[in-house]
């Protein structure tokens, strides 16, 4: 079965395709959406000769010249370097702006790829066949891309606080290359699902809890339904605000907090972890705040816990450090923090936060923390 969700932008809208085996033949999506015949395909280390060759084949055998530049998908290396190698290999390759980039992979090599399209001769063509099911269902959609860059003073990386808006003109889900996906990555793309279930769609909230126990036993049968509702949520979020003047923002629920711990190398949290506890944050910030009852905050908790992610950091720390690395995070507005709250039914931005209420939103989330 095929569905195709079309995705509007300024750029001009896109289709996601979603069909299981679609990879193996690629060419017949990619080929209508691009004049390209010549493209850079940016892989993914864990996909390179599986998924990337399967990609890569389709387009070989109909024609295509390509190169493949293999890219390892760690976090520290998200930064200009990896921008750089791109840029480097689509020369070598003789890439022109007739030509394309094809990413196959999770976020972090879309991310790299996707800027690297963005500003390779003012920008070309750009293709994302996601791998791991945050990508499937959000760094893939809506035309963020991005890298790291280090903060003056304080030796971790920023996340994505460089980067350019650059819509795909194809997004290319084959849900069978979950199959190769680690436990813990898929885990760690359920928290993002989680996060649209909880910003607007309670019916993919009721699927999730209903499939937990098939999807933690490695049964993927659900995840099709769960992929396009979690793709609906966030297509219906770009659409109404493309560039992050508005609604866009509440898709950054859980990440002003979770991206302060995501660096810390000693937590070892994967993204889709580092945002779950942001989460609980600050469902713990609008419970100070008498934005959410009892009730609804329980009931976030006890879906990310269900979803097997975890509640709290797994050791202290101190939060003077944590206030800093939010103080960089680019949703903050005029010096102020930009937190996204859960309310009763959704959620909703606050800048008026205290400092007060967001270090026992902290002390929630990291055991005997020192303020
Ligand atoms: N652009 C956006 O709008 C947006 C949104 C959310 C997240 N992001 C970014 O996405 C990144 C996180 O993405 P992610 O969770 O996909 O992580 P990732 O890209 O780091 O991939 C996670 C791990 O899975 C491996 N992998 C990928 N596909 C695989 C497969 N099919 N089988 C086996 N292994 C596979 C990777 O090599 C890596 O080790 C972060 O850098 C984040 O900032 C971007």
């Amino acid at each position: 079965m095929t569905t195709q969700i079309s995705i509007s932008s300024s750029q001009g809208s896109y289709d996601v395709v979603l069909e299981r085996g679609s990879l193996i033949h690629s060419d017949l999506y990619v080929a209508p959406v691009t004049n390209a015949r010549r493209a850079l395909i940016v892989a993914d280390e864990a996909v390179t000769s599986t998924h990337a060759a399967a990609v890569s084949s389709s387009l070989a055998g109909n024609g295509w010249t390509l190169a493949t530049l293999t890219l390892r998908a760690e976090e520290p290396l998200k930064r200009m370097e990896a921008v750089e190698s791109v840029w480097h290999a689509a020369l070598e390759l003789g890439l022109d702006r007739e030509s394309a980039i094809v990413s196959v992979g999770g976020g972090l090599v879309g991310d790299i790829a996707g800027f690297a399209a963005a500003t390779f001769m003012r920008g070309i063509d750009f293709i994302q066949v996601p791998t791991t099911l945050l990508a499937m269902v959000d760094a893939s959609i809506g035309g963020k891309t991005g890298i790291n860059i280090p903060l003056p003073g304080l030796d971790v990386l920023g996340k994505n606080l460089a980067g350019a808006f650059w819509s795909p003109k194809l997004v290319l889900v084959d849900p069978n290359t979950l199959a190769s996906l680690p436990q813990r990555e898929l885990t760690s793309g359920l928290a993002e699902c989680a996060k649209h279930a909880i910003i607007g769609d309670p019916s993919l909230a009721e699927c999730l809890r209903s499939s937990a126990a098939d999807l933690a036993a490695g049964n993927l049968a659900s995840i099709d339904t769960i992929i396009e509702q979690a793709i609906n949520v966030k297509r219906l979020v770009v659409e109404a605000d493309e560039r992050e003047s508005g609604q866009r923002m509440l898709l950054n629920f859980g990440h002003t907090f979770g991206h302060a711990i995501e660096p810390i190398a000693s937590l070892d949290l994967t993204h889709g972890e580092a945002v779950a506890i942001g989460m609980q944050a600050a469902a713990a910030c609008s419970g100070r705040l008498g934005l959410a009852s009892t009730a609804r905050i329980c009931s976030i908790g006890s879906l990310l816990q269900r979803m097997g992610l975890p509640a709290h950091t797994r050791e202290s720390l101190p939060i003077a450090p944590l206030f800093e690395a939010m103080r960089y995070d680019k949703k903050a507005a005029g010096g102020r923090l930009r937190l996204v709250l859960p309310t009763e039914d959704g959620v909703v931005v606050r800048t008026d936060v205290e400092v007060a209420d967001i270090e026992a939103a902290w002390h929630a989330v990291i055991p005997d923390a020192v303020s």
